[in-house]
């Protein structure tokens, strides 16, 4: 499955097949009954999220990490879906759960201004070619919901091996007035303590550079 265009409500309602029924699985557009546990969980307070967690390495050490924390992520291939159910119920995780979709719409729609606490998008499918940069998910748009649905102090972090999207990822930021750049390697004490993504162990294995950000989202004056 790749991301299809028109409008945001075109693209939820519009799947053709049946949502995921698996553990720690949530449905929320597509299944009315797992609305309320969606909404429960994202109240709860101290709200991480990832966007495209691929092969669930990062998102389901970070919820065994961080016990205090409510773990969401989002992921448009079904398979790395099912393999976070697998992995939270061998781990006996209760803080996180998945999401099968493209995050975009489920944060603007479903994650209350203010509620977030830390954003991750770690390797994001670069887009190489020009016509498609559109399919992106860093634009401008997208930094601008962080910034509303972040609580000041909360953070984002992004991570790529692709020279030209780090370049873009730090000239979005540095054009948004909500973020200030704190940390930009492993020498961070964040960015030096979080979980690794499946991307970022190969990297690191094959001696890949890893460009790598902590935006801090600033209280508005
Ligand atoms: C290059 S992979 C990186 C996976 C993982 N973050 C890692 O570092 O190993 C990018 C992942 O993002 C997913 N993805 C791309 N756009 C997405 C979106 N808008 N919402 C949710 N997932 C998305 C893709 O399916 C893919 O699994």
């Amino acid at each position: 499955m790749g991301l299809v265009g028109g409008s945001i409500d075109a693209r939820v309602d519009n799947a053709r097949v049946p949502p995921l029924d698996a553990a720690h699985v949530l449905a929320p557009f597509r299944r009315p009954a797992d609305r309320p546990e969606f909404e429960d969980f994202v109240r709860q307070g101290n709200l991480h999220l990832e966007v495209g967690f691929g092969r669930p390495h990062h998102l389901c050490d970070l919820a065994a990490a961080k016990p205090d924390a409510q773990v969401l992520g989002f992921e448009i291939r079904r398979r790395w879906v099912q393999q976070a159910s697998t992995r939270a119920t061998r781990d006996g995780l209760t803080n996180v759960r998945a999401v099968e979709g493209d995050a975009r719409p489920y944060i603007e729609r479903l994650i209350p201004s203010g509620g977030l606490a830390a954003a991750y998008v770690l390797f994001p499918d670069p887009w190489w070619k020009k016509k498609h940069h559109k399919r992106r998910v860093f634009q401008p748009g997208f930094i601008a919901t962080l910034a509303d649905r972040l609580k000041p102090g909360g953070i984002v972090v992004a991570k790529t091996d692709v020279e030209a999207y780090a370049d873009l990822i730090d000239e979005l930021f540095f054009d948004s007035a909500d973020f200030t750049l704190a940390g930009t390697n492993y020498a961070d004490p964040v960015l030096g303590t979080l979980p690794r993504s499946h991307r970022e162990k190969k990297c690191v294995e094959l001696g890949i550079p890893v460009y790598q950000f902590r935006f801090v989202r600033e209280a508005s004056p």
